[in-house]
């Protein structure tokens, strides 16, 4: 049996007041949750900030998520921030290959499979980011679209490397859009890619979570996560207000 996760995906929002305000509230809110695991992504700044917080409160069942991490461990990287760090920190997850850092950054499959790989090499869980543009979705591509992209991370890694790791269906149509993919949609994405782990490993196939994230809210959270392959939410723009992240992770308790 899989155990759901929630994942917020807070990007480049807060302030140090709204950090410990969002986060007192998801801490006070999930207490009494104890089938799901949650975690909270602030940026890189306000994960001290948020280690601490969760410390004073005694919220030891609030995971930490970094949003990002370099490939590699120390040096010259003007403004980057390594996978030790973050495990200094008391990370648990950082979050690769997301459609930002792929579109925005410029991040390739080869990059995305590099920080996956450092993520693991000091401990943390890496989430895997896959997803369709809407193009892509329109030419019937989808499957291949998320395939090619987690198998540039197994063949980087090997398909051992996922017994560590947690994967996330991300469309790009669905993400900041207030589009959600249907239960269905979302559904046959998750078989697809545990089906295709299945034909390498059937036990990390069965054990391995696969999040689904795009306008994930209170509203739509039960019928998800109700489905057979989604095994929780990575969650943005809902993430940011305390009360509906909580309603969300109560979906999956
Ligand atoms: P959203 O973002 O919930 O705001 O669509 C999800 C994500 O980008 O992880």
């Amino acid at each position: 049996m899989r155990q759901k996760l929630v994942v917020g995906n807070w990007k480049m929002h807060g302030s140090r007041a709204q950090v410990r305000q969002l986060i007192e509230g998801v801490a006070t809110g999930s207490a009494g949750l104890s089938n799901v695991e949650i975690a909270v992504g602030p940026t890189f700044l306000h994960i001290g900030l948020a280690a601490e917080i969760c410390a004073g409160k005694g919220a030891d069942h609030l995971k930490l998520a970094a949003q990002n991490l370099s490939a590699e461990p120390q040096g010259a990287f003007t403004g980057e921030v390594s996978a030790p760090m973050l495990a200094e920190y008391g990370v648990n997850y950082v979050i690769v290959g997301h459609s930002e850092r792929r579109e925005i950054f410029a991040e390739t499959n080869q990059v995305v499979a590099a920080k996956f790989k450092a993520a693991q090499a000091s401990g943390l869980i890496p989430i895997l980011c896959v997803g369709e543009s809407l193009a892509q979705r329109q030419a019937g591509t989808s499957a291949e679209v998320v395939l090619m992209q987690l198998n540039a991370v197994i063949e980087a890694a090997g398909i051992a490397a996922l017994q560590s790791a947690v994967l996330a269906y991300e469309p790009l149509w669905a993400i900041g859009t207030g589009k959600t993919a249907s239960k269905e949609q979302a559904q046959e994405i998750h078989r697809v890619l545990r089906e295709h782990i299945a034909k390498s490993n059937t036990a990390i196939a069965q054990s391995i979570r696969i999040l689904y994230g795009g306008s994930v809210k209170a509203a739509n959270a039960t019928e998800l996560f109700s489905q057979a392959d989604i095994d929780g939410g990575l969650v943005g723009g809902a993430s940011l207000k305390a009360e509906e992240f909580v309603s969300i992770c109560k979906s999956a308790d």
